[in-house]
């Protein structure tokens, strides 16, 4: 079991804090601060128990080199912005430069580190790299589960090197997580939407195992469609992927797991917003249309199920949510899981991909019980791999 800051003193200590404020940045400003505003408590509670806060982190995918347009200097003003203090900034993560800064940071300040990414040491998970970092504090605090698939040295082998722990976002997210999937209230119902059957496979085929109903919408729905025989017209469908959502269909119909498929699809000729929006039974899209979400008798059967349900896994939309009117599925149904988990009979954890753009879209991610800001790290969650970043807090130093 990995170990909490509560279980680590910090006090008068530099806490190396991996942190994941890989943030969108349009002309040089971060136009979303949710992963930022997500490591406030654990900055403030490294600060409030007398800890040194250094932050590593990587931005982009520079190479292992140095990229001016992928440096962290960038986030500086809105971590300023949500931890309301200074923070300073070193350019670079190892060396004379860092060693400076850490050496001159005072009680309540804060320092970030530039890109580990710009050592190409980093993303070969280098014992030696990794030994430099560890060289420059005395506790390693791991808050970034998001970066927790990749095996990295920020991620994986400093937390070997020196005494370590998880930080509170890290925390919540595992307990959520483990909450959801390892020892889940049951029933479980998991919602999995996006366009590939091709990015879920593996995902698709552990749920079945796991979950009591299995949702699939969103465009990998119409390679479930054509591949059982229904009419898709012109809808996105992965024609080399449909033995596997045969196979994926005949797992579940051979399990205890329940699978949802949309009985009716709300078709278009284009995807455009404001297109005109017609429903159909699931196996007869007209030929010169294409399936853009899910119906309402569809909605009406997810909700119904979620009704029944005290544990929802969710992760991509269930329509094309982004063009108007073709968000109106997914919406519908996050609406009702959001006025469940508000009522207090269901557990709601979402994340990965466009999910938490849809369901802020649909206004309910606020009353979701967890919402994950992680991607890729969820889905490897999802598909059941254990995450070499939390597997190594696990058999940390
Ligand atoms: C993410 O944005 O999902 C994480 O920061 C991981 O980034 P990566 O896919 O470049 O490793």
């Amino acid at each position: 079991m990995w170990k909490t800051l509560d279980d680590i003193d910090v006090t008068g200590k530099v806490v190396l804090t991996r942190v994941d404020i890989n943030v969108p940045v349009r002309d040089g400003r971060v136009t979303d601060a949710t992963r930022i505003e997500r490591i406030v408590p654990t900055i403030r509670d490294i600060l409030d128990r007398g800890g040194e806060p250094v932050l590593l982190a990587h931005f982009g995918r520079p190479k292992g080199k140095v990229v001016p347009d992928m440096s962290l200097r960038v986030t500086v003003p809105a971590l300023e912005a949500a931890l309301d203090r200074r923070v300073r900034f070193a350019a670079d993560c190892i060396g004379a430069e860092a060693e400076t800064a850490i050496g001159a940071l005072g009680e309540g300040e804060v320092l970030l580190l530039e890109n580990v990414r710009f050592h190409p040491e980093e993303e070969a998970n280098d014992e030696a790299f990794a030994r430099q970092l560890a060289s420059q504090g005395d506790i390693y605090c791991n808050d970034a589960f998001s970066a927790a698939h990749r095996a990295h040295a920020s991620t994986e082998a400093l937390a070997r090197l020196l005494p370590a722990c998880a930080g509170r976002q890290m925390q919540a997210e595992l307990e959520a997580l483990e909450r959801a999937l390892a020892e889940p209230d049951r029933p479980v119902v998991a919602i999995i939407g996006g366009a590939k059957v091709s990015t879920k496979i593996a995902l698709l085929e552990n749920l079945i195992d796991r979950v009591d109903v299995l949702v699939i919408g969103g465009a990998m729905a119409n390679t479930f469609l054509a591949a059982r025989g229904s009419e898709v017209g012109r809808s996105l469908v992965e024609h080399d992927m449909l033995d596997t959502a045969r196979a994926i269909a005949d797992k579940a119909a051979g399990s205890a797991c329940e699978l949802i498929l949309p009985v009716d699809v709300a078709t278009a000729d284009r995807l455009e917003a404001g297109a005109e929006r017609t429903t159909h039974a699931a196996d007869a899209c007209p030929a010169d249309k294409m399936i853009l979400d899910v119906g309402p008798d569809t909605v009406e059967r997810i909700n119904r199920a979620l009704e029944g349900a005290h544990t929802l896994v969710w992760n991509g939309p269930l329509g094309a949510f982004e063009t108007q009117p073709f968000d109106d599925g997914t919406r519908a149904v996050a609406r009702r899981a959001a006025e469940l988990t508000r009522s207090g009979g269901l557990m709601s954890v979402a994340g990965g991909g466009d999910t938490v753009g849809a369901l802020n879209g649909a206004g309910a991610a606020d009353d979701f019980t967890y919402i994950s800001t992680a991607g890729g790290a969820f889905l490897e969650w999802l598909e059941g791999r254990t995450l070499p970043g939390v597997a190594a807090l696990e058999n940390g130093a």
